[in-house]
């Protein structure tokens, strides 16, 4: 299956977004991935609700909107508002997961889970039919440029099983360290959309590197 690609923009030019957007949408990526940090969840700050409102106004492509924030149901309208299309909000922030996800579905988003390094694929057993996309964090999440974990092949593995055996449709999206090196075990282990942030715009022809990853199948 062809992957779903994600280019992060927390690695891009913050000074030229415009021009990493519309370089985006020239690309043959499939989303625009988006990373919201509240400095509470995660020990970071990123961006906010004017941010995702400006890169709306000029992308071509679906925003997937990755919320590492506590209590994100008070923002969850607002980012719908902005523009975003998905939004994942991370199981470790949410005592009421499934509200969570109905509130996000009403909105008419599509709901996704992140998951972070240390949680168990197994606490998502019963909520899977119900959530679009689980958002399988491969780094502790926070910054970007960090090494991939290795343990996150045992995680896909586990839930793609988990996936085929409810006959979901659920996509699994792997988020932190993708490079072209792995980018094929991931998608034969059973992912279905790379995210990528730092090998995408640290290089000098970030649409090759999307091109390239795009083709790995
Ligand atoms: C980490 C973020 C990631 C990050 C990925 O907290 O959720 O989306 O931007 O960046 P790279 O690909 O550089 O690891
Ligand atoms: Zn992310």
């Amino acid at each position: 299956m062809t992957p779903i690609i994600a280019p992060s923009v927390l690695a891009s030019d913050f000074a030229n977004l415009q021009r990493e957007v519309e370089m985006i949408n020239t690309s043959q990526a499939d989303w625009v991935h988006i990373d919201i940090m509240d400095g509470v969840f995660v020990p970071n700050i990123s961006m906010g609700l004017p941010v995702v409102e400006a890169i709306k106004r000029h992308a071509k492509k679906p925003l997937d909107v990755h919320l590492m924030i506590v209590q994100p149901e008070k923002y969850v309208e607002a980012f719908q508002k902005a523009g975003a299309d998905t939004i994942s909000v991370h199981i470790e922030a949410c005592p009421h997961l499934h509200r969570n996800v109905q509130q996000i579905k009403s909105l008419g988003c599509k709901a996704g889970v992140a998951v972070n390094p240390h949680t168990p694929i197994s606490s998502l057993s019963d909520l899977i039919q119900d959530i679009d996309l689980v958002c399988l964090m491969s780094v502790n999440p926070g910054f970007g440029g960090q090494k991939f974990i290795e343990h996150t092949y045992d995680k896909i593995r586990a839930l793609r099983a988990m996936i085929e055996n409810r006959h979901t449709k659920t996509l699994i999206e792997i988020d932190g360290g993708v490079n072209q090196q792995n980018a094929k075990p991931l998608l034969d282990a059973g992912a279905n959309v790379l995210v990528a942030g730092n090998f995408v715009f640290s290089s000098s022809n970030p649409k090759e590197v999307i091109q390239r990853l795009k083709e790995v199948s």
